[in-house]
């Protein structure tokens, strides 16, 4: 099995895909050795996750872990035996720590155990993504006018990444980060070139020839653009588009093949993704709107706005992709849960629960998410319950439709559910955890630990595992053929 070691690992999205690629005699190709990560809920969630995968790797009783998940025993219940020594060797390569210039000695001193003596390494991979917010538009346009955003040191958190690329040399790295980073500027330099001339010349002397996973060009012909990746275009049933960048080191360079993802067969749709969901309603939230609607009344108002409407035109339908819908199905689907985990709505305010239902009707209708301005007057949000500032509100609500991937499902859905609202009226609610979990491509047996707001927070965090595993499949691909060099 190849090593990997993963940095600013989330919850583990990318590196779910890698674990899960086996070769063509069904066994795993690579193993972790190490994840860093700072966040404690995160870190609880990669320590679960990898006791899972170490039970199923060793052929262990992985029914404890499934009590766990669906909280049919306690954490306390299920720790021990098998399930307790996965645990502990889960605990041991799960690392918690702020990355930065402070803590590389104790990060060193942990990648050097965990890899061994250097004239006994063979190939290996360096995963991970540096944290994005610094390089986000929404980030960014927050942020518009704050001088120390210049100086904010998650600019330069990728260069905890190129310190371990030039100490330890991995033979493949892979880069994931926002599509900000391509427009994102250090005083007058572009980050983006910074990063790629920065890994020209490591510390160390060592080098990567960077490649694109979407164009198969050679490195000096590529564009910054040639970078993006869109899930949607890979079984994901999700617009999300990242910068990821894969690096082969200059020496074995030339003796690998050059290889790109091979694009799906049609897109995996909400409705793909979300029809085997149970329907379930959004309970109240205690909170009150200022002026009490009358829902009755509402309604009837709203479903005569609905008549009213033009027809307009309706965007066709996106195409499904009979095999990628499959594939996905496979991937997601485990029938050892008896119902789906973490799909448990939030509460929202009546005047939400009236906004939702009627948008959602209305995007039926057009086929698209309409805009704010379409719905009753009566519908119109008070100002102090608008949301966030700098966003129009027309801005605000959006409907996830039916027949197209969802757009990007971010770690801000923790905040609030508007812009995520379920295609289907009758349910008028905001998507579950489980929901945003699917769009992400998780499979149904990914548990999020922590309060519900930190699990959308990870959910909206991770690279979607389906798009991993093809990543995962394209490095285990060039590692493979190195082998015996
Ligand atoms: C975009 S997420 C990574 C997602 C991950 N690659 C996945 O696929 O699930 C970035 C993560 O970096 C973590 N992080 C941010 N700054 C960090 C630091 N200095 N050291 C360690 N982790 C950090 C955040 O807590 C967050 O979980």
């Amino acid at each position: 099995m190849f090593p990997v070691i993963d940095l600013f690992a989330g919850p583990g999205g990318l590196n779910e895909g890698f674990s899960s690629v086996r070769d063509e005699r069904g066994d795993f190709v690579f193993k972790t050795l190490a994840s860093f990560e700072m966040d404690s809920l995160a870190c609880q969630t990669l320590r679960l996750r990898a006791t899972y995968r170490d039970l199923v790797r060793s052929g262990g009783d992985v029914q404890p872990y499934f009590d766990y998940i669906q909280g049919k025993k306690t954490w306390q219940s299920v720790l021990t035996g098998d399930f307790r020594a996965a645990y502990l060797a889960a605990k041991a390569h799960v690392y918690q720590v702020e990355l930065g210039e402070d803590n590389r000695p104790e990060v060193d001193t942990f990648i050097e155990r965990q890899l061994g003596p250097e004239n006994e390494r063979g190939h290996w991979a360096l995963i991970g993504g540096p944290p994005c917010q610094a390089y986000s538009l929404a980030g960014r346009s927050r942020r518009t006018g704050d001088e120390s955003f210049a100086l904010d040191h998650k600019h330069f958190l990728y260069r905890e990444y190129l310190h371990i690329l030039g100490k330890f040399k991995p033979t493949i790295f892979v880069m994931e980060n926002v599509k900000g980073l391509l427009s994102s500027k250090n005083g007058d330099s572009s980050m983006f070139q910074t990063i790629l001339s920065d890994l020209k010349r490591l510390p160390g002397g060592a080098s990567y020839e960077i490649r694109s996973l979407v164009v198969d060009a050679k490195p000096d012909d590529l564009n910054p653009s040639d970078f993006i990746i869109r899930s949607e275009d890979y079984g994901v049933p999700q617009r999300r588009h990242r910068v990821i960048l894969l690096g082969v080191r200059t020496d074995v360079a030339a003796k690998t093949p050059r290889r790109v993802l091979a694009k799906a067969d049609g897109a995996v749709t909400v409705r793909a993704a979300l029809q085997t969901m149970p329907s379930v309603r959004a309970a109240l939230s205690s909170r009150r709107p200022k002026t009490d609607l009358d829902w009755r009344e509402v309604e009837t108002e709203a479903l005569d706005a609905i008549q009213r409407m033009p027809e307009g035109t309706k965007p066709e339908p996106m195409k499904a992709g009979t095999l990628a819908v499959d594939e996905y199905e496979a991937w997601i689907h485990d029938e050892r849960l008896v119902k789906p985990i973490q799909h448990e709505p939030r509460a929202h305010m009546v005047s939400d629960l009236a906004r939702y239902r009627v948008m959602a009707s209305l995007a039926e209708r057009l086929g698209k998410s309409p805009k704010y301005t379409d719905l009753p007057t009566t519908l119109h949000p008070e100002h102090n319950n608008v949301g966030r500032v700098g966003t129009p509100f027309t801005d605000r609500f959006r409907v996830q439709v039916w027949d197209a991937p969802s757009t990007t499902v971010v770690s801000h859905i923790s905040k609030d559910g508007h812009y995520y609202i379920h295609p289907d009226a009758e349910q008028a609610r905001s998507f579950t955890v489980r929901e945003a979990a699917r769009l992400q491509s998780f499979p149904d047996n990914y548990f999020f630990e922590g309060p519900r707001t930190q699990q959308f927070h990870q959910v909206g965090n991770a690279v979607p595992p389906l798009l991993s595993k093809q990543i995962g499949e394209i490095v285990a691909d060039l590692l493979t053929s190195l082998q015996g060099n």
